[in-house]
């Protein structure tokens, strides 16, 4: 830690008392006249009382995707790198933990675009069985992700009702993957990231559109907020997530059914005092910075200011159409892989790529007819001890024949240690 550089000093009348509130007023008035953030370091035990200003570290001003592609290439599925903080050090959101769902409350003009599209870039990177769907009445907001593949882009701001159905179809895919799921407890399933950017527009266009087709007794709020809901409720056990931006987000324009506070990550830029107090109401109120893309963070814990990637529409798109396998079949190819093409699950995949010839097997009743067995044997091991790096396709499960024979061997094992259990 480098030792903290004094920007301004200020004598205290002796009268000072040294008070919390007094305290907080002096700070604050120092940072409104002052063109960056200071912090107060007091010293009040002797005469003459002082005050010294620390100017609070800062954030790079800019993070050109360029400079941390490795860092992105580096995420698990599931993570994505935001950018960086105060301290130079990369900030990730995680649809792992326990914040499956986004909410951003962002001015216009402060990277709100940019920010949803490079998130999902990064999904779509990182597993090319991933998918996304983007929700856009202003018609720019994706304009980096038209005809990417496994991205699906509803922005006509004349048909609100496909943006209905779209989410509807993400609603859906959770549905069955619930089914799926109760069928064969061990399935595991790739991301679905559902973006809505500008969602004060998309709120209100909704609601004008229900006023004129809603019947006698149905709700008040158009049913898609319900389609919202359940994702939000039930999805991430089925890696489906929801991620909100606007220029407002409240209790009302997430349809007035509560949604709120299931926005366990949120963001602001380009904010003021009652904004902050809304959506995460700690103090002190922190001051918004001018800077684009520097936004502030909350889990709910605690606060965090970073400086968002900066992307180029180019780079996104490139990001979306590549995945990381790519990159571990590319590095498998042209010399020994060093582990930063990177593929998860399963680093496996690119070591066992480096091997001539890599087979699949996708579907349980190949993989059982490959290792010989019944499929319901197969079926039943599977849900006792899951395949190592078990991949996808669609929706069929998929492995390296590597996979299967270290497993199956295992099982073998285990079976000439047992002989009552003969497969
Ligand atoms: N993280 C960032 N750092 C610096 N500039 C950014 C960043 N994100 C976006 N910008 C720039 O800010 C402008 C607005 O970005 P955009 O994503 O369209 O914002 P919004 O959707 O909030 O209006 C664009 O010129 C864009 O290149
Ligand atoms: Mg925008």
């Amino acid at each position: 830690m480098t030792t903290e550089k004094i920007v301004a000093t200020l004598q205290l009348p002796d009268h000072f008392q040294g008070t919390a509130e007094q305290k907080k007023a002096v700070t604050a008035l120092a940072n409104a006249r002052l063109p960056f953030e200071v912090e107060a370091r007091w010293r009040t035990t002797k005469h003459p009382f002082t005050v010294d200003f620390v100017r609070v570290a800062q954030c790079p001003r800019v993070v050109p995707f360029g400079s941390v592609r490795d860092k992105v290439e580096a995420c698990k599925p599931g993570e994505i790198l935001i950018g960086l903080d105060r301290q130079r050090k990369p900030f990730h959101g995680s649809f792992l933990t326990d914040d499956p769902h986004w909410g951003f409350e962002v001015g216009s003009r402060r990277g709100k675009s940019t920010f949803l599209s490079l998130s999902a870039a990064q999904i779509l990177h990182q597993d090319p069985a991933a998918e996304a769907t983007g929700i856009d009445v202003k018609r720019e907001s994706f304009k980096s992700l038209l005809g990417v593949p496994r991205f699906h882009l509803h922005n006509d701001p004349a048909d609100i009702a496909a943006m209905w159905n779209g989410i509807r179809r993400v609603k859906e895919l959770m549905d069955r993957r619930c089914n799926e799921r109760a069928d064969d407890p061990t399935l595991e399933f790739p991301f679905h990231l559902l973006l809505i950017d500008e969602l004060s527009q998309f709120s209100a266009q909704s609601m004008q559109l229900w006023r004129q087709i809603k019947e006698k007794g149905d709700p008040a709020h158009p049913p898609v907020w319900d389609d919202i809901a359940a994702i939000m409720w039930q999805g991430a056990a089925f890696r489906v997530h929801i991620v909100l931006a606007g220029q407002r987000i409240d209790h009302q324009i997430t349809g007035g059914i509560g949604l709120i506070t299931s926005l366990g990550f949120r963001g602001l830029a380009g904010f003021r005092r009652q904004h902050w107090m809304r959506l995460v109401g700690t103090f002190p109120v922190p001051r918004s910075r001018p800077e684009r893309g520097r936004w502030i963070y909350s889990d709910g814990e605690s606060e965090t200011w970073v400086q968002n990637i900066w992307a180029t529409d180019d780079e996104i798109k490139q990001w979306a159409t590549t995945t990381s396998h790519d990159t571990a079949n590319e590095a498998a190819v042209t010399g020994p892989t060093d582990g930063s093409g990177k593929w998860e699950p399963g680093t496996s995949a690119a070591e066992e790529s480096t091997q001539r010839g890599t087979e699949w097997v996708t579907g349980n009743v190949d993989a059982a007819a490959y290792l010989g067995i019944h499929p319901e044997t197969f079926r039943k091991r599977r849900q006792a001890r899951e395949i190592p790096n078990t991949q996808r396709v669609g929706r069929s499960p998929t492995w390296t024949t590597q996979s299967l024979d270290a497993w199956g061997a295992m099982w073998e094992q285990e079976a000439s240690n047992q002989p009552a259990e003969v497969a």
